[in-house]
């Protein structure tokens, strides 16, 4: 049966983009819905001119409360019934709660080869420690924050000279290949790593 895929998203939505182009065919899944916490993020208008549905739960309102939050988002998610949540640059921390209610079906990626740096400013971190390798990892959502059982990884060069912006670029052009790779699988009921390249 065909699964249904929610991908939730703060930002431009570039990863969102990637997801959704990549679920044609004999695709395993098909996009139900784009959820934004800020109603201004680039992904919705990109959704939208995909056809596919967009919903905003702004964060704002509920202040501390994230489980109110948190309720909100289940309510619009309900409406669309998805088998399986994208974070896609969702810049949210969620409550143990929420994710236990979605876990094994809640996918996120990161831009960092985890465990190394959870959390922000990757890039800036990875060349600060004189790294000379960076990359992206796809995990299962679990409790704690960038942890969860690692579904991908790819790997890029840190090259003489680079700087955050240059080697993020680069690694973003991973995550457009990583993402759908490791959510076809997914959707297939595999959880078989993808190491790339
Ligand atoms: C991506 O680089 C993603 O890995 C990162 O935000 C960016 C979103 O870009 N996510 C995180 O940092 C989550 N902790 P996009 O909106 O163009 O997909």
């Amino acid at each position: 049966m065909t699964q249904r895929v929610a991908i939730l998203l703060s930002g431009g939505g570039s990863n969102m983009v990637s997801l959704v182009d990549s679920m044609t065919g004999d695709h395993p899944a098909r996009p139900c819905l784009v959820l934004s916490n800020n109603a201004g993020a680039g992904g919705l208008e990109k959704a939208r001119a995909r056809g596919v549905p967009t919903a905003v739960v702004d964060h704002r309102p509920y202040g501390e409360d994230r489980s109110a939050f948190e309720a909100a988002l289940n309510a619009v998610l309900a409406d669309h019934a998805p088998d399986i949540l994208c974070l896609a640059g969702f810049m949210r921390v969620l409550t143990g709660g929420f994710v236990q209610e979605w876990q094994g079906r809640m996918l996120n990626i990161h831009p960092s080869l985890l465990p190394k740096y959870r959390g922000l400013h990757t890039h800036a971190r990875a060349l600060a420690a004189g790294d000379a390798e960076a990359g992206c990892t796809v995990h299962e959502v679990t409790p704690e924050l960038d942890e969860g059982p690692m579904l991908g990884q790819a790997r890029v060069p840190a090259l003489p000279g680079d700087t955050p912006d240059s080697l993020a670029a680069r690694v973003l052009a991973e995550e457009h290949v990583l993402y759908p790779a490791v959510l076809r699988r997914f959707a297939m009921n595999d959880r078989t790593p993808i190491l790339l390249p």
